[in-house]
């Protein structure tokens, strides 16, 4: 196993500490690099893959703890093991919350380091086995894999299909979990460009002074730290797509960067002077309220029209009817298998209040909830205590849906009433007659409140005659 992994990195800037280390490593049969520095940890991770890093927490330079924050946001997935003179258990809870995968206070026994190092390997050798998994069923990015029969789903697929095989730019809007990276992942895998890379970029995950070389690259000496000359993701995408999530979120100066970049798909790296030029088809996505950006200035309203040459949005769950029960049983498959149950599908109850629960949290939380109940459940379907409190959470959501910013009492009061009169109209076939009788509200006291809400203009319902007058009324 051990012959497949990567190194293991080590940094300490204590030579015997550093030695002895390496040494036990080694006996164990993994191969090591160490350095002295986390500069210098960083400046490797730049070109080499390693599986984990193993780290003292003072070093001369920058810290451990720096280190490790600059991992997270640039090698997410990178395992950091934090090893310290100084421990607290304060110290301790924080270095786990900050993503350390553990925490080891001096001394320890080897055996406690071998374990957690063992561990991160095994973690590796999973990673790799499931991205072959996927890569070798096909299935991570493909049409198939957008489920969803509700008219706005198909449109969806069949819009996917006509603008893959382009170069068009694309644009992404929709709340969080409806799918926007499965959307910007089939995009590039029906194109012409799949056998080319495609490079993800969380515009919101890494801090705003990286992105831009991140992005575009460095030069050698750039900036303090850039010790090495770094490509640009969008070289490594050269030919392919480059995927920016979260782009909402990305600051002024390098929208106006990205903005250029669209124009001719030219850029220059941080402190370079050399202009290149790559071909790369941009797919974009944010999940915030875009034209309240604009209008707030946080946003170049010119990068959004560039952007914006096909836009996708996938619509929230909670307006795809029947696709909430088929989401649902199509995740209970496939974590039942995975669980080795046979639960067959839901209880009538349970499937009420999946249809019945609002969804904010879209397909993602409808797949967690139905990872949770495929645990949980001991049936052979699953019952609705398998499921969580949805009425809790909606009095929870409601609570605070019920205070948005910048509006009074009356404002507040008046939108939800027009809300029932609208409601109350549309079930009544915009009869006044009969609304009136609904609400309980004479026809007068109706077509006043109408009038003060600003409801229907007087063409969109017909005036319904009393029974007592005779008209024919079939008109
Ligand atoms: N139509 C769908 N069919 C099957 N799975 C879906 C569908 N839509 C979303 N999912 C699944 O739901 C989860 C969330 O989707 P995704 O990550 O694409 O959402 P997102 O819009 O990018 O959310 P965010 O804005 O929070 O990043 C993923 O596990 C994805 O596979
Ligand atoms: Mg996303």
């Amino acid at each position: 196993m051990k012959a497949k992994l990567p190194p293991l990195l080590i940094i300490d800037d204590e030579r015997n500490m550093r030695l002895s280390l390496e040494a036990a490593m080694i006996d164990e049969g993994y191969t090591v690099k160490s350095v002295d520095s986390a500069e210098q940890g960083l400046a490797l991770l730049e070109h080499e893959a390693v599986f984990m890093v193993i780290t003292d927490a003072r070093l001369s330079g920058m810290s451990g703890y720096v280190f490790l924050e600059q991992v997270r946001a640039r090698w997410p997935n990178l395992p950091v093991l934090i090893i310290t003179a100084y421990a607290t258990p304060r110290l301790a809870v924080e270095v786990i919350k900050a993503g350390a995968i553990d925490y080891l206070a001096k001394p320890f026994a080897p055996e406690e380091l071998l374990h957690a190092v063992a561990r991160c390997a095994e973690r590796h050798a999973l990673l790799l086995d499931n991205a072959a998994l996927r890569a070798h069923v096909g299935e991570v990015y493909q049409l198939d894999c957008i489920i969803g029969e509700a008219g706005v789903v198909r449109d969806l697929r069949q819009l996917i299909q006509t603008v893959a095989p382009t170069n068009a730019t694309v644009l992404i809007l929709g709340e969080s979990g409806t799918g926007k990276e499965l959307i910007a992942g089939a995009l590039h895998a029906l194109s012409q460009r799949h056998q080319a890379n495609y490079v993800r970029i969380n515009c919101a995950a890494i801090p705003e002074t990286l992105l831009e070389s991140e992005l575009f690259g460095h030069e050698k000496g750039a900036f303090t730290g850039a010790l090495k000359q770094k490509l640009g993701r969008v070289e490594e995408a050269d030919g392919g797509t480059i995927f920016l999530d979260e782009i909402g979120d990305m600051s002024r100066p390098l929208q106006a960067k990205l903005l250029r970049f669209l124009e001719d798909g030219t850029f220059t790296r941080v402190g370079g002077n050399e202009e290149l030029k790559v071909d790369v088809r941009l797919i974009a996505a944010t999940n915030r309220d875009i034209v309240d950006a604009i209008r707030r200035d946080q946003f170049r309203e010119d990068l959004f029209h560039r952007l914006n040459v096909v836009q996708f949005r996938p619509p929230p769950l909670r307006e795809r009817g029947d696709d909430v029960l088929l989401l649902a049983n199509h995740f209970l498959r496939q974590f039942s298998q995975a669980m080795n149950k046979s639960i067959q599908g839901f209880s009538r109850a349970a499937a009420a209040q999946l249809q019945a629960h609002h969804w904010p949290g879209n397909v993602r939380e409808l797949r967690n909830v139905i990872e949770r109940a495929a645990i949980l459940e001991n049936s052979a379907e699953i019952m609705p205590e398998s499921l969580p409190d949805f009425q809790l959470e909606t009095r929870l959501r409601k609570r605070s849906d019920v205070l948005p910013a910048n509006q009074s009492l009356d404002e507040l009061m008046a939108n939800y009433e027009r809300e029932i009169m609208t409601t109350a109209l549309e079930c009544n076939h915009f009869s006044l007659t009969r609304t009136a009788e609904q609400l309980k509200i004479s026809r007068h006291a109706l077509r006043y409140r109408m009038q003060r809400l600003n409801i229907c203009p007087e063409t969109a319902f017909e005036e319904e005659p009393t029974a007592a007058s005779g008209k024919d009324s079939s008109r």
